[in-house]
């Protein structure tokens, strides 16, 4: 809803960054918006003050105004009013005024969740003696007896509701994974809820607002389980292969009805729920599953099911201490794939290509199928040469869903997992109809943020990889890969690529919950882990780079979110694990408790010297530790201080050490100069050497690139800044081996792990460790936007209040390349174009934020902008000149928020 006016207009409002949330936790939640300007609002329309009003939905107490206050840099503000009560809807609204009072406005709302002690609920789970484990010996359940795996518990209860409720909310969770139907109603649409935590720690619940489901009379509770990431297989550690954190999976949950009447009524998990298997005779994220439609109980979900034969529910515990509420949003079905092409291969066999790699499911329609007819479905990234399944890279992970059919047409889409994959090959048919299969993409419901596009299909193909490999690792925490016996949560790898996470999508509710598990995981003694939530026996101790990423990922999210809260939950976690690393090497040089140092990981040719990468990580996480504490203030004025000054001595050691006085360091490689440069290790002089030391290797090698996980991410943004945009064009244009190009010429649908996961002269990589789909060499992906189409904030600008738009267009080359992002300040849009008549730049700048252009050129007088010479043209400033490292100009203006138009004719 609109205010009386003409301005600005507050959207996408937010509740710790999400919209309209049930069941919050934090009893401080962060309302934010974002800002758009009317069609008609002249040019610099800039909101001058805010006013949030927050009010309880049935006006049973105070809620919280804040009054106007002035503050044109406002995007969002931490709630401070009395304390909110739980259970209980909130509306808020936010009115922005600019500085001649035109007012916009807008609502939403948030709820409330479980206060802890509300819980009345127990875990409960199936009672095993009573479930028939091994199934008659044919081959779709031998996978069974082979994992071990169990049969899916039911659970059911009925209950009568006097009349229908005017209000229902449904809290629940499970150690495992459940799905939740009233009346034979699916609850939500959430996939693999609760989501993985380290379970000893937190579980997440979910709120669901069930109002339309519960009627008068008879009503059933039903929920499926499953293993999940809590007693099923996750990662490879062959001595702790699964049942990670508990044997079988339980079950909570708690429903609030309230009435017309205004009394109420709550039903709990307890014994008095009964329990059975059913079809879903076992299901594991990297085993597969296996549904029998035989076994299907008919009508269980439903009031009235006879379940007189079935079991009571066991208590399992009573302990909920550890229930959370959710602070993301789930695993969503958020996309689907047709066949792209169905290829028979024998007589009930056929292969179908989807065309894309993913992290999801097949979604199979059987009609009138033989009863007991067995369909297997196998998954995987790639064919090998005969044009069958190249399964040897998942390892262990079997990766295979089993149909066995009733007498009845059926779709069938498992619920309990999901394989990382483009083909799959479905055995047991006859016939396969392109129609009827459907690849069905998962992944964390992280709204789209940004679009990138550019006149080079490989470039675009590229980014398009890189989109694919963000949305198939972003599965309730970001994982490494999603298709072998791993689909971990790998700092380095998040941290590499979460630059450019956050243009590709909004993340800041996935990295909340994400570094609620990073700082779960870490030691007693200070130190991160090298994987998130931690698995006990994996890769304890955090090595440089992993650990590090519990400093860099909250400082990122802050500067992108400009939310502190990322900062003030973290501080305390930052500052230990710098204090652990400082405590083990007091001469500042990093080379004790560095876990399994995995350096510069895959790099190639000579490696990049641990003791170097590990200090130059030290020197930036005390750096980013001071900052942090200076953006807090406050009491935190003295970290900031001692953390700075340790940052300083770092550098000045790292310096001493490693660099020679003509600016070469230690181990000569990419990565050494990358880190020394990206983290501003060095004094200016021998900065300006080890710059052009880092260009004259990239020279030497092709132009070529022989980084790693931690070099990769820097490269772009490093040469670009040392003016060498030139050399980054030409690395990202390359397409032999190694280059971002490359596994496009073997058809990559996604980011490999490696440089070399395939080659024409050898084949496949090792099988041990060659995943299609791994992100972190995708890190290119934010110069993309920042470098290529321009699109950037200024260092030292948060949530995009000081933009830098400077295209780096390739040299005298027709070209166009476009960005648009959707900021936590609003819209921001950039798109160029340079052909034989000049150079066109049109730029959007949101409401509240400012912008320097940069049009490349050095005759301002060439200059239009809109209808007007450049300097001429309203909000628009002509700063000056200025000149790159290698000689290139660009004209340099300031521009106040709206949408500019340039031009620069094409001179001489
Ligand atoms: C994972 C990586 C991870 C690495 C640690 C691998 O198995 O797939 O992406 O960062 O181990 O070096």
């Amino acid at each position: 809803m609109n205010g009386t006016a003409t301005g600005l207009r507050p959207y996408a409002l937010r509740c710790d960054h999400r919209t309209t949330p049930l069941g919050i936790g934090g009893r401080t939640p962060f309302l934010s918006w974002r800002l758009a300007a009317d069609d008609d609002a002249p040019r610099g329309t800039a909101p001058a003050a805010y006013r949030v009003e927050v009010t309880p939905d049935d006006d049973s107490h105070a809620g919280w105004d804040t009054g106007r206050v002035e503050d044109p840099e406002a995007i969002g503000v931490v709630y401070a009013g009395p304390a909110l009560r739980p259970r209980t809807r909130y509306h808020w609204q936010v009115t922005v005024w600019t500085a001649d009072g035109a007012e916009g406005r807008e609502r939403s709302w948030f709820e409330t969740g479980l206060d802890a002690g509300e819980w009345r609920a127990s875990w409960i789970a199936n009672d095993w003696t009573a479930v028939e484990v091994v199934d008659p010996p044919e081959e779709g359940e031998r996978a069974l007896d082979a994992h071990g795996l169990l049969p899916c518990p039911l659970l059911r209860r009925e209950f009568s509701a006097s009349t229908a409720p005017v209000r229902a909310r449904l809290y629940v969770s499970a150690r495992g994974l459940y799905e939740m139907r009233i009346n034979g109603r699916r609850v939500g649409d959430g996939e693999l809820t609760p989501g993985w935590t380290d379970y000893r720690h937190r579980v997440q619940y979910q709120t669901y607002d069930v109002t339309a489901l519960v009627r008068e009379g008879g009503n059933v509770l039903a929920a499926t389980l499953a293993d999940g990431w809590w007693s099923g297989y996750v990662g490879f550690e062959p001595r702790r292969p699964g049942a990670h954190y508990g044997g079988f999976p339980q079950f909570i949950a708690q429903l609030h009805l309230d009435y017309a009447d205004g009394s109420s009524q709550v039903i709990g998990t307890d014994e008095r729920w009964r329990t059975s298997d059913g079809p879903i005779r076992y299901a594991d994220l990297l085993m597969g599953e296996c549904h029998d439609a035989r076994r299907a109980a008919g009508g269980w979900d439903e009031p009235g099911f006879d379940d007189r034969d079935w079991p009571a529910a066991r208590v399992a515990d009573t302990g909920t201490d550890t229930l959370v509420p959710s602070v993301d949003e789930p695993v969503r079905a958020l996309g689907e794939l047709p066949a792209a092409a169905v290829t028979r291969i024998g007589p009930e066999a056929h292969v179908v290509d989807f065309g894309q790699n993913f992290a999801g499911r097949v979604r199979l329609t059987v009609r009138a199928p033989r009863r007991g007819q067995r369909i297997v479905i196998r998954h995987a990234e790639t064919l090998d040469d005969d044009g069958g399944l190249y399964t040897a890279n998942l390892r262990t992970a079997a990766a295979t869903d089993t149909l066995i059919t009733g007498a009845d047409t059926v779709v069938f889409e498992p619920r309990f997992t999901y394989h990382g994959f483009r083909y799959a090959e479905v055995t047991g048919l006859a016939e396969l109809n392109p129609g009827d299969v459907t690849g069905v993409v998962l992944h964390s419901d992280t709204p789209r943020a940004g679009t990138f596009d550019c006149a080079d299909p490989a470039i675009r193909r590229l980014h398009e990889n890189i989109t694919w490999g963000q949305r198939s690792n972003f599965v309730s925490v970001p994982t490494d890969c999603p298709q072998r016996d791993e689909r971990l949560g790998w700092l380095a790898d998040a941290q590499v690529f979460l630059p450019t996470a956050c243009l590709g999508a909004d993340v800041a509710a996935f990295f909340t919950k994400w570094m609620h598990d990073v700082r779960d995981a870490q030691g007693p003694d200070g130190g991160f882990s090298n994987v998130a939530p931690r698995l006990a026996g994996v890769a304890d101790e955090g090595a440089p780079g992993w650990g590090d990423a519990g400093v860099l990922v909250p400082w990122h999210l802050y500067r992108v979110y400009g939310d502190e809260r990322f900062l003030a939950d973290s501080l305390d976690a930052m500052c230990a694990w710098v204090d652990f690393v400082h405590r083990h090497n007091p001469d500042l040089v990093w080379r004790h408790k560095v876990g399994p140092h995995f350096a510069d990981w895959l790099s190639i040719g000579r490696p990049t010297p641990r003791e170097v990468v590990a200090t130059a990580y030290f020197a930036h996480s005390a750096e980013l530790t001071a900052r942090a504490a200076r953006v807090l203030g406050g009491d935190q004025a003295d970290r900031a201080e001692r953390y700075s000054a340790l940052a300083r001595d770092v550098r000045a050691v790292f310096t001493a050490r490693f660099a020679g006085p003509d600016g070469r360091i230690e181990g000569d490689t990419q990565t050494a100069y990358l880190l020394a440069l990206a983290f501003d290790l060095l004094p200016d002089d021998l900065a300006s050497h080890a710059a052009r030391r880092l260009a004259a290797l990239v020279e030497e090698a092709g132009p070529g690139l022989t980084t790693g996980f931690l070099g990769v991410g820097l490269i772009a943004p490093v040469l670009d800044r040392w003016g060498r945009a030139d050399l980054v064009h030409a690395l990202l244009r390359r397409t032999r081996r190694p280059s971002w190009l490359y596994p496009l010429r073997h058809g990559a649908t996604t980011i490999w792990e490696r440089w070399d996961g395939y080659t024409e002269e050898h084949g496949f990589q090792a099988p041990a460790m060659n995943s299609f789909n791994h992100y972190a060499l995708g890190s290119i992906g934010e110069w993309l936007y920042q470098g290529l189409a321009g699109l950037d904030q200024a260092p030292a600008s948060v949530a995009y209040r000081e933009l830098v738009v400077r295209p780096r267009p390739f040299d005298g080359e027709p070209f166009w390349a476009e960005a648009a992002y959707d900021s936590a300040r609003g819209r921001i849009a950039v798109r160029w174009r340079q052909d034989d008549d000049g150079f066109r730049l049109d730029v959007t700048v949101p409401p509240g934020a400012t912008a320097t252009v940069h049009v490349p050129g050095d005759d301002h007088a060439a200059v239009r902008e809109g209808e007007h010479p450049a300097g001429e043209s309203p909000g628009v400033e002509f700063v000056g000149i200025e000149t790159a490292a290698t000689g290139g100009k660009t004209l340099v203006y300031r521009v106040e928020s709206g949408d500019y138009r340039f031009f620069a004719r094409r001179t001489g």
